[in-house]
């Protein structure tokens, strides 16, 4: 069996174990993460013994399904554990993973339920949990607000054979393993066959790797339930699930102590010529796209990023040179080039790189260094699997309940949870031929959902963001009779804004008297009469965002998903949730069809930024050497610091 210790991503400017409390769980955390026992298989099967060598293990771990066909699984004879879908150097032949797996869908274990795949792709757990502007939402549909709801959720969950009402016996058994593990097997060994009970009494120390932070420290020996020691079940697997969100956190790209990436030739090309690495202060990272773009369609000469002299990727790793030449330099463009900003397409074009005016408004969702906003958008994957099975228009004309009809009928409409384990999930389902009702909604099925709600709060202040809410603008002062008049303009429909007014500039608009609460109308337009009294002292008028109503914003939350990195992609085909695409060059003409198909107006809730894209088949190439020049070196030639 193949299981690795250590693999990189780690920072480099962080030593291989660090003993700073905040990383000294990662390791233990790492062991957890490849923790066989504890999924429903092995409940089932082994007799209450918690070293119990299974001979037979579950059939889904006999293969790991791949777009190239399957290959033996890793952890064949075994039973469920994260890594078997988030994979790294386990099949090096076919290609390492970001933490990810080879399938469109990930195979699940089989309960007799129907369902014999994850909902969605896997997504690559280097860099899920940067830290962000924006709340922290996990899954593409945004359904956790943090990393330990997460892993305590999966832990207990349908990828490891629990139902949503077996969650007690979940915890109960996870807790068993861990109380009971004698440290005698496979993967004990491999952490210097410490049994867990000495492991998390941080008893392994004496080998410094096995180091575990006070705070996680437990002694899960203890069985007199009235001793001041005891630790519950749910909380030694609270315990493990804080160890494993410590080891995830090591799982980022090449970075230098700075907090620049560094591992891409394009972060290399960065270097070179003296860029920007990451935003100023206070700059957002759309605004530091598009000084970006315009710094490098200003370099007159431009320092090549040249393949064994810059760096190396391994052969089997990425089959490519490390480069950064004129071809992503184009592409580079395209990707920063939007509608505001049209200098770097027209520059391509004057100088004959370009056929036409090739905008990719890749920034608009995917703006560097982080390649991702971290937010919730739709690009039309649903609808393209969608329609791609049940016709052209089918998922236009898809009936999708309102807010107050799917709280009437949770069961039909929202995802089986602990309070609601019968629920269809019928919108939080690949669609099938034998069912147009099903389909996957993505955010919709979590957004105003009352059995989620952890996210809500960072959904709600993301909002005005989410729906792209233009600031209004004011329209005029007009005295009419003995009326003074405020208009605004161009306000969002269905949006409450505020009217505040004071009569002294210097207070904070905090404290400002809301005088009256405005929704726009459908045409983004609203005016606010007010009667006035020459005896009043002068006032100050502005306008303030509200708020929009769950019912109005649900429907625009159809078909979102979370906006993956572009970092790397040659480590996490295939692509989108839906695993249907399994190529960089897919995935563009996929823009350059859906982004027309958006202007056309044929596409269900298409985001707003989808339409500017303006590509044509010329921009694919160089957009895709682009794409390319941002996969990592660090496999093996930069020397790792965890090995
Ligand atoms: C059976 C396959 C499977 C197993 C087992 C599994 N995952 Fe996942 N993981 C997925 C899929 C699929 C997604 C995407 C889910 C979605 O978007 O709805 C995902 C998403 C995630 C994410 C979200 C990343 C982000 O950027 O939002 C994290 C974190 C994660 N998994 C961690 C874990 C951990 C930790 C474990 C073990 C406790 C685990 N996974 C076990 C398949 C799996
Ligand atoms: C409106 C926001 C938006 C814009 C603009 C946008 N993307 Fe995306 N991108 C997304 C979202 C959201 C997803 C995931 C969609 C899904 O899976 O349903 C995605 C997925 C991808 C993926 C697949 C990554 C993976 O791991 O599955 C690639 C590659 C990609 N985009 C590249 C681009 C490029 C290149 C451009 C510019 C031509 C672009 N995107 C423009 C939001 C956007």
């Amino acid at each position: 069996m193949a299981i690795l210790i250590g693999i990189c991503w780690l920072a480099s400017g962080l030593p291989a174990f660090a003993d700073d409390d905040s990383m000294g769980g990662a390791n233990i955390g790492e062991r957890f993460f490849l923790e066989t026992r504890f999924a429903q298989f092995f409940f089932t099967n082994s007799g209450g013994d918690a070293n119990f060598d299974l001979t037979n293990g579950d059939p889904v771990m006999n293969f790991t399904a791949s777009i190239y066909g399957p290959s033996p699984g890793p952890f064949a004879g075994q039973s469920m554990n994260c890594r078997a879908c988030h994979l790294v150097e386990e099949h090096e032949a076919t290609g390492n993973r970001t933490y990810c797996d080879f399938a469109a869908r990930s195979p699940i274990p089989n309960l007799g339920d129907g369902q014999n795949t994850t909902t969605r792709n896997a997504m690559p757990l280097v860099d899920a949990l940067l830290p962000r502007n924006v709340p922290l939402l996990l899954h593409s549909d945004g359904q956790f607000a943090s990393a330990q709801d997460l892993i305590l959720a999966t832990l207990t969950g349908r990828n490891y054979g629990w139902t949503p009402a077996q969650y007690e016996t979940a915890i109960h058994h996870i807790a068993h393993i861990v109380r009971e593990d004698d440290g005698t097997g496979g993967l004990a060994q491999q952490y210097g066959g410490w049994s867990y009970t000495i492991t998390l009494e941080g008893l392994g120390e004496v080998q410094h790797q096995y180091f575990i932070p006070p705070q996680n420290r437990m002694n899960v020996s203890v069985t007199d339930t009235n001793s001041p020691n005891y630790v519950t079940d749910e909380q030694i697997v609270q315990n493990i699930a804080s160890l494993i969100e410590q080891y995830m956190l090591t799982l980022v790209f090449s970075q230098d102590t700075n907090g620049n990436f560094d591992g891409s030739p394009f972060d290399v090309f960065l270097i070179k010529n003296n860029l920007p690495q990451q935003p100023d202060e206070g700059e957002t990272s759309v605004q530091y796209g598009r000084r970006l773009l315009s710094l490098v369609a200003g370099l007159t000469n431009p320092q090549w990023v040249t393949n064994v002299i810059d760096g190396q990727f391994v052969t089997t790793a990425h089959g490519q040179p490390f480069q950064f030449g004129t071809n992503e330099l184009v592409g580079l463009e395209i990707f920063l080039t939007d509608q505001s900003n049209l200098a770097g397409a027209t520059n391509l074009q004057a100088q004959g790189r370009t056929a036409g005016i090739e905008v990719g408004n890749c920034i608009s969702c995917h703006a560097p260094p982080a390649f991702t906003d971290f937010i919730f958008h739709n690009n039309g994957a649903t609808q393209a699997e969608y329609d791609g099975i049940h016709g052209a228009g089918a998922f236009m004309a898809l009936a999708v309940p309102p807010l107050a009809q799917r709280l009437t009928n949770y069961e039909a409409y929202l995802p089986a949870t602990a309070n609601h384990p019968n629920a269809t999930g019928i919108f939080e389902s690949p669609p099938a031929t034998n069912n147009p009702a099903q389909t996957d909604l993505g955010l919709w099925n979590v957004f105003a959902n009352p059995d989620f709600p952890a996210p809500q709060i960072g959904l709600q202040q993301m909002l005005p963001q989410l729906l792209a809410v233009p600031a209004p603008q004011l329209g005029g002062l007009t005295v009419s009779g003995t009326n003074l008049i405020f208009t605004a303009t161009k306000g969002a429909p269905d949006w409450t804004y505020y009217v505040l007014a004071t009569t002294n500039l210097s207070t904070p608009l905090a404290s400002w008297q809301i005088v009256s609460t405005n929704a726009f109308d459908v045409t983004g337009q609203f005016s606010f009469t007010n009667a006035l009294d020459s005896s009043a002292p002068q006032f100050f008028y502005s306008l303030a965002l509200g708020n929009i109503s769950s019912a109005a914003a649900l429907p625009q939350m159809i078909a979102r998903f979370k906006t993956p990195t572009v970092r790397d992609l040659n480590s996490s085909e295939p692509y989108l949730h839906t695993g249907q695409l399994d190529t960089i060059e897919e995935v563009l003409q996929f823009y350059v069809r859906t982004s027309a198909q958006a202007r056309a107006g044929t596409i269900r809730n298409a985001d707003p930024q989808l339409s500017q894209i303006q590509l044509d088949n010329s921009a694919v190439a160089p957009l895709a050497a682009f794409l390319r020049s941002l996969n990592e070196a660090n496999y093996a030639d930069i020397p790792c610091p965890c090995q």
